[in-house]
This record gives structure tokens, C-alpha cells and sequence, in this order.
């Protein structure tokens, strides 16, 4: 069975809650496209504009960020069970933005993707090497050693109905994509080790996107690739041309 491709938009620290709802409207005849799932991953004071903007559409609603507690005297957080009240269906954790300026290790990590099924919400995961770790020639060693601490206790049935974003470092917001083998190779290997830890049929139904500056001239090429099962995109996903990305196939 094919893998129903997933493009999903990182805001990162964008859009007021006003210019969130613009860029619904904006977008909102351009990303349709019935053959792949698209989600925008919003800033958690957006989510519940963009929840009512996208009401209807086609487009799921995500959170880039929530704290492992369900509630309680935890200042300023924001719990699972909150956003799924909002109505978010997807939440991206382990951003390399959140491990390095905000110290997430993968201990922490493995918490919030078990919390996140807990509360029902899907997580896309992302993982990825450092320029130096790829020059040293170690990209699969960390990036498994990732993994397998992110995932560790987490089910089958519950990889299989998640998303893993590979996200090389030196690609984010650097205008420098990852070749489309490269990126292929790493999305196999991550596959391929969720063989290792599972099963097949758990490797063949997860789904991997690509991350790291990928817009709307190299969509396609990125998207033929056999592993790579859609995108995570920052910067292009707040313009038009996010749309020419989710209708890449066209
Ligand atoms: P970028 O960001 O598309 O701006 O490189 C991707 C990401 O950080 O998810």
C-alpha cells in the first residue's frame, strides 16, 4: 500500500494572531490538493485562529511545542490535552531548534512522543546531523542513536501511524538543501532501522519527510524519491509558493 504523502508547515516563532488567520486565507485555495495530507504547525497562540481559519478545508492543525505534564503549577506551559482540545491533530517534536537553544535531550524527547500518543495527537519527530557529524562521517550513527532513544517504549502500531521529519542541520533556513539522494539515503537508513527495531510492515507504513530549505523548485525532486514521504517546511511554508509544494504532483 502506498504512502500518502504529508507536507506539513513549520511557522517556527511567526504570524500574530491576526496575520495567521491572513495567511489562511491566502493559502487556502492553493493548497488543495486531495491526493496528500497538509497540516500547518503553529505558533500555540495561532492555534486556535488557525483552527477556525482552516474549519472545513482541507488542512490539519499542529503545534510545534507542549510540555509533558497533562497540567498542574507548571508556569507559562502548555499541556497534550490542551492542544488536542484546540483541535491540533499533529505536534512536531525534537526540532534541532528545540534540542539546541532549548536543551530537549532525547530522554525528554521519548517522554513527549509517548505523552503526545497519549492524549492522541500525532507526533512528527525529527531527527538530524550537524554539518561536523556529517564531515565526520557519523550521519547514521547519530541519527539511530536518536531514534532509538525517542522511541523507546513507544508501540508498533503507534510508529506506524507516525511521522519521522529527517532534518539535516546545515539544510534549516540555510537555503542549502540536502541533495535529493542524500536525502534518500538517510530516510532509507531511518527506515531501515525501524525494520530493525519493529517490524516490516511498521518500516513500511511509517511515514519520513525531508526538512531543511525545501521549497517550491525542489519539492518534486525531493518528493520522487522511494523513502521520502513528504516535507517539513519553515520558510516557505508562510508564502504562496507553500502551495506549489503541496500541489508538487501536478
Ligand atoms: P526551512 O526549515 O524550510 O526554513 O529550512 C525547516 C524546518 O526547520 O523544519
Amino acid at each position: 500500500m502506498a504512502r500518502r504523502k504529508i507536507i506539513a508547515g513549520n511557522w517556527k516563532m511567526n504570524m500574530t494572531p491576526s496575520e495567521a488567520v491572513a495567511l489562511c486565507d491566502t493559502l487556502k485555495d492553493l493548497v488543495k490538493n486531495d491526493e496528500v495530507d497538509v497540516v500547518y504547525c503553529v505558533p500555540a497562540i495561532d492555534i486556535v485562529p488557525v483552527a477556525q481559519a482552516v474549519k472545513g478545508s482541507n488542512v490539519h492543525v499542529g503545534a510545534e511545542n507542549f510540555y509533558i505534564e497533562d497540567k498542574g503549577a507548571y508556569t507559562g506551559e502548555i499541556s497534550a490535552p490542551m492542544l488536542k482540545d484546540a483541535g491540533v491533530e499533529f505536534v512536531i517534536i525534537g526540532h534541532s531548534e528545540r534540542r539546541e537553544y532549548f536543551k530537549e535531550d532525547d530522554c525528554f524527547l521519548n517522554k513527549k512522543v509517548k505523552k503526545a500518543f497519549e492524549a492522541g495527537i500525532t507526533p512528527i519527530l525529527c531527527c538530524g546531523e550537524s554539518l561536523e557529524q556529517r564531515e565526520m562521517d557519523v550521519t547514521m550513527d547519530w541519527i539511530r542513536l536518536q531514534i532509538k532513544s525517542d522511541l523507546a517504549g513507544v508501540t508498533a502500531d503507534q510508529v506506524k501511524s507516525m511521522v519521522i521529519a529527517y532534518e539535516p542541520i546545515w539544510a534549516i533556513g540555510t537555503g542549502k538543501t540536502a541533495t535529493s539522494d542524500q536525502a534518500q539515503e538517510v530516510c532509507k537508513g531511518i527506515r531501515d532501522l525501524i525494520a530493525e527495531m519493529y517490524d516490516a510492515d511498521t518500516a513500511e507504513a511509517v511515514r519520513i519527510q525531508y526538512g531543511g530549505s525545501m521549497n517550491a523548485g525542489n519539492a518534486a525532486e525531493l518528493l520522487s524519491k522511494p523513502d521520502i514521504d513528504g516535507g517539513l517546511i519553515g520558510g516557505a511554508s508562510l508564502k504562496p509558493d507553500f502551495g506549489k509544494i503541496v500541489n508538487y504532483n501536478k
